[in-house]
């Protein structure tokens, strides 16, 4: 069942300029200021029915990707301190501040949100879509008013004073464990990155050191072949070497490590899993379409497209693993 399209469009990752060329064009076609708010009220969401109850003081985010949006929602929500760590540098500060204003319009305004999500997601809304329970008008009066909006904005274009109460630092490339202090951080967040990060067991860990006890992370991994096979489990048909093929020279690409697997580790590092939502599709390959490597995959794995989860640093984790 192995396709060669994709092992020859990982070669051609090796032909100088042309790489560079074809992620460019991947990066404008991606997200707008609806998708990074509507993304930063799943989680939040979401974080607040697993059982967080006040506003994160500080929050890291794992591949914010072209834009540092997720990021913006958070902090016009009232978080201040909002770390941004990338394997690759996308950002600019002039997009940051146009997604700062049309942000600031959409929570005036208590937008809800219109992409579908599961039916249970409604659950965690109001009548409009909107999580008006957590972002409470008090709540929002003091975390949009305009002298708080000032401070972001001085962040976003790295001017802040550094004793402000709002901070921006955006760390790309990120490679280091020491990038943050231990025990610092309130919430960790990612938005389909962790099926690209090589280490799980290092990923993991390091959101352990950073976090306060009793701090949360939030993780939406994504599966799928993100559209490089045919079928959405069909990077699972390709042996490790035929992968290496397609991987080629790209900075960063699908580890193909299965939900047990991110379940299992987050359960070792010190975190207790208080939500894993799985999306189950039954329509992709079945085990004897995939390759050897990989048929002893439980039949919850092979149809394992997504999982949202989210776990809360244990009391007694401790640092050395
Ligand atoms: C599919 S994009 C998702 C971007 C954004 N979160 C979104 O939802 O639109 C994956 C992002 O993960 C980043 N990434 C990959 N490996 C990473 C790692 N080990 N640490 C941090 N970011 C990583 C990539 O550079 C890219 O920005």
């Amino acid at each position: 069942m192995t396709q060669w399209i994709p092992v020859l469009k990982g070669l051609a990752t090796y032909i100088p300029g042309l790489y560079t060329v074809m992620a460019r064009r991947k990066i404008a076609r991606s997200g707008d200021a609806a998708y990074y708010y509507e993304l930063w009220i799943k989680h939040l969401s979401l974080l607040w029915a697993s059982g967080m109850r006040s506003m994160p003081k500080s929050m890291a985010e794992f591949g914010p990707g072209q834009s540092l949006g997720l990021g913006i929602a958070a902090l016009l929500s009232g978080v201040g301190h909002y770390y941004a760590l990338d394997v690759v540098l996308f950002e600019s500060p002039d997009k940051s501040l146009a997604m700062l204003d049309a942000m600031i319009a959409m929570f005036h305004r208590r937008a809800g949100i219109s992409r579908p999500h599961t039916p249970s997601f409604d659950q965690y809304l109001d009548a409009n879509r909107f999580p008006s329970h957590i972002l409470t008008d008090e709540r929002l009066a003091e975390s949009l008013a305009p002298e708080r909006i000032a401070l972001i904005r001085a962040a976003l274009m790295q001017r802040a004073d550094k004793h402000s109460t709002v901070s921006v630092q955006y760390i790309a490339p990120w490679h280091d464990n020491d990038a943050l202090p231990n025990n610092s951080i309130d919430v960790i967040i990612s938005h389909t990155v962790m099926e690209y990060v090589v280490d799980l067991d290092n990923i993991y860990k390091t959101c352990s050191g950073w976090l306060n006890v009793n701090g949360w992370m939030s993780h939406q991994i994504d599966f799928s072949s993100h559209d490089i096979t045919h079928a959405w489990n069909g990077t699972w048909a390709y042996s490790n070497s035929a992968w290496k093929m397609v991987t080629g020279k790209r900075p960063y690409f699908l580890n193909r490590q299965p939900c047990s697997q991110h379940i299992s580790v987050i359960n070792q590092s010190g975190f207790d899993i208080r939500c894993a939502i799985q999306n189950k599709r039954t329509d992709g390959l079945s085990r004897h379409q995939l390759n050897r490597a990989w048929q002893s995959l439980s039949d919850d794995d092979i149809q394992c497209a997504g999982l949202f989860v989210q776990a809360q640093k244990r009391a007694d984790a401790t640092l050395n693993y």
